[in-house]
């Protein structure tokens, strides 16, 4: 039978669009970006890893929230901890920003499925090999990825690229230097900094730059979808544990950074540069450092860092992605 044009239209749009593979622990602001990527990428895939939440609990919300955004793709949890223990034994979460469940606050529907797997770096693998071009959009700590990169040396090689949320140029979140994501694996960020793939960063200096504020809340509670009412109630819920936390309802929305890192690059200011990670320091473990001066230009490895984006068109697609 003969494609209708608006049928070949779709799969020309299809085509076109770029494939991901997202690694997360949902995470209001991983919600966010999940929502976001099912309306911006090709999703082919998500992975979970202990984050926010423990593992469980974060592998429960993804098959949640893709649930909600109708996106039936496999769902692969990972690991349950770092590659390296903090000498006190306990797994770190950040239970203090997103709630015992990685996502209090908000409603969701129950999962419509189960998860398809527990070897998440085993699927990031097998992606890698069945998707050309494929790019790992990496949101959470990054103990799968740094699995599946010590699993197959040329993992990081298949891939177009990981785009990574975590570190800083500036300051930390959890520690005066260290943000989450590096901060609870910072053995893993440092493997997957010099692992050779290419990698675009979105840390906090970036992240901070595209926050939710009354205005923009007030703007999607008046859209009516599901999709948009779920992030009214995420925003909701950011607003009043920023205004605890820091005195500020104003939350920055890190993860869906990420997405648009892949899918809008133009939208943002890389800077090439020598990068490491801290795993020794007393008061710097799990930050990330960037070499910027002139003498260290041919230092490796380098990653491409964000310094900046433009932050209105950036929550412009964030909103579009709530629409119907
Ligand atoms: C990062 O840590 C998590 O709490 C968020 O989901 C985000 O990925 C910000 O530091
Ligand atoms: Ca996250």
């Amino acid at each position: 039978m003969e494609a209708t044009a608006s049928q070949s239209l779709r799969t020309e749009a299809t085509a076109s669009r770029v494939k991901i593979v997202i690694d997360c622990d949902p995470g209001h602001d991983d919600a966010l970006a999940l929502l976001l990527a099912s309306r911006v990428c090709d999703v082919v895939g998500v992975t979970t890893v202990s984050g926010n939440a423990p593992l469980g609990a974060v592998t429960n919300n993804a098959l949640r929230v893709l649930t909600l955004a109708n996106l039936e793709v496999p769902v692969h949890a990972g690991a349950d901890g770092p590659l390296v223990l903090p000498a006190d034994g306990v797994v770190p979460h950040a239970t203090h920003v997103h709630g015992a469940t990685g996502l209090n606050g908000v409603t969701l529907p129950e999962p419509g499925r189960a998860q398809s797997g527990d070897d998440a770096a085993g699927f990031l693998i097998d992606a890698s090999q069945r998707y050309p071009d494929l790019w790992l959009v990496a949101i959470g700590p990054l103990t799968n990825v740094a699995h599946a990169i010590r699993r197959d040396p040329v993992f990081a090689d298949r891939l177009a690229g990981i785009s990574i949320m975590g570190g800083s140029t500036t300051g930390g979140n959890v520690t005066a230097t260290a943000e989450f994501n590096v901060w609870a694996d910072p053995e893993a960020a440092d493997v997957v900094i010099r692992s050779g793939a290419h990698i675009r960063l979105c840390g906090l200096n970036l992240t901070h730059q595209v926050e939710t504020s009354a205005e923009l809340l007030e703007r999607i509670s008046a859209m009516a979808t599901s999709r948009a009412r779920f992030a009214a109630e995420v925003i909701t819920y950011l607003h009043r544990r920023m205004t605890e936390l820091r005195g500020r309802a104003a939350a920055a929305l890190h993860d869906p950074c990420a997405v648009l890192a892949v899918t809008h690059p133009s939208l943002f200011e890389f800077h090439r540069l020598p990068a490491a990670v801290e795993l020794t320091g007393t008061l710097t473990r799990g930050m990330t450092v960037f070499d910027q001066r002139h003498a260290a230009r041919h230092v490796t490895p380098q990653i491409d860092v964000a310094f900046h984006i433009d932050a209105t068109a950036a929550l412009a697609l964030i909103m579009k992605a709530l629409e119907a």
